[in-house]
């Protein structure tokens, strides 16, 4: 059993809306329904996490008994430590909301690794070349074949993650990932999980356009070429 918490907290300012994306009507519902709505049909799940802005919180109609908002704060991982503060299952799933393409498939994959692992995030293989640079002089070509993209759910043993995260938030640590904190934080050495390149996380103007196709063709999931297998 596990516990989900869902990341909206953010101010979405890259995609220059003049409201949070999160809240952004993707066909018929906001973004972040359609992940709050997946874990609400997994029985597996004891109670999802909103983890919200203070500017949006009269934008909630009633949510079902096991929905607990609690508000974020300036970062991701300061938002992330709010939620934490009220998972209380063995295991925890940290999603951002800006990514609605997900699905139970994913989800299942996930929670085989992390009830082996402890620590696994969904990612996928990069498919560009990645530069290391200095202004803009390239400094480094790193191995292609050795980069992946982290992507969410990502997802922790929730009594070794309280423990990370507060020793990494006392540090003055600054991360964008869970994974990073894990890594830094504790002994475990995280996995990954084959995500979906159509996972996207909506975060650029152009991402609103390409999430309304794949959510209106659903294309990658029907062709199946969304996941790729471990080598
Ligand atoms: N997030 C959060 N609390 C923050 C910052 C981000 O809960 N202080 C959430 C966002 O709401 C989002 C997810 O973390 O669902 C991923 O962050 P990002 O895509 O960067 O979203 P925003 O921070 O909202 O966007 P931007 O960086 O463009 O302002
Ligand atoms: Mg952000």
């Amino acid at each position: 059993m596990y516990d989900a918490i869902i990341l909206l907290a953010g101010k979405g300012e890259r995609a220059k809306l003049d409201y949070n994306k999160a809240f952004y009507i993707l066909g018929d519902k906001p973004i972040y329904q359609y992940s709050l709505d997946l874990f609400l049909s997994d029985p597996r799940c004891n109670n999802v996490i909103l983890v919200i802005n203070q500017l949006d919180k009269d934008k909630f109609g009633i949510l079902p008994d096991n929905v607990i908002t609690t508000y974020g704060g300036k970062t991701r991982m300061e938002s992330v430590y709010c939620g934490l503060s009220h998972v209380t299952s063995d295991y925890v799933l940290i999603h951002d909301a800006a990514r609605p393409n997900i699905n139970m498939d994913l989800i299942n994959n996930l929670l085989i690794d992390v009830y082996t692992y402890n620590a696994t995030a969904l990612a996928v293989k990069v498919v560009d070349a990645i530069k290391e640079v200095n202004l803009n002089h390239i400094k480094k070509t790193l191995k292609r074949d050795e980069l992946i993209q982290m992507q969410t759910p990502q997802a922790v043993k929730s009594s070794i993650y309280k423990e990370a995260l507060k020793k990494a938030i006392d540090d003055g640590v600054s991360v964008y990932d869970d994974m990073e904190v894990v890594e830094l934080y504790t002994d475990i050495t995280p996995v990954y999980t084959n995500g979906s390149y159509s996972n996207i996380k909506v975060t650029n103007k152009i991402d609103f356009k390409i999430m309304e196709v794949i959510m209106r063709e659903k294309l990658w999931w029907e062709l199946d070429i969304h996941t790729i297998p471990i080598d």
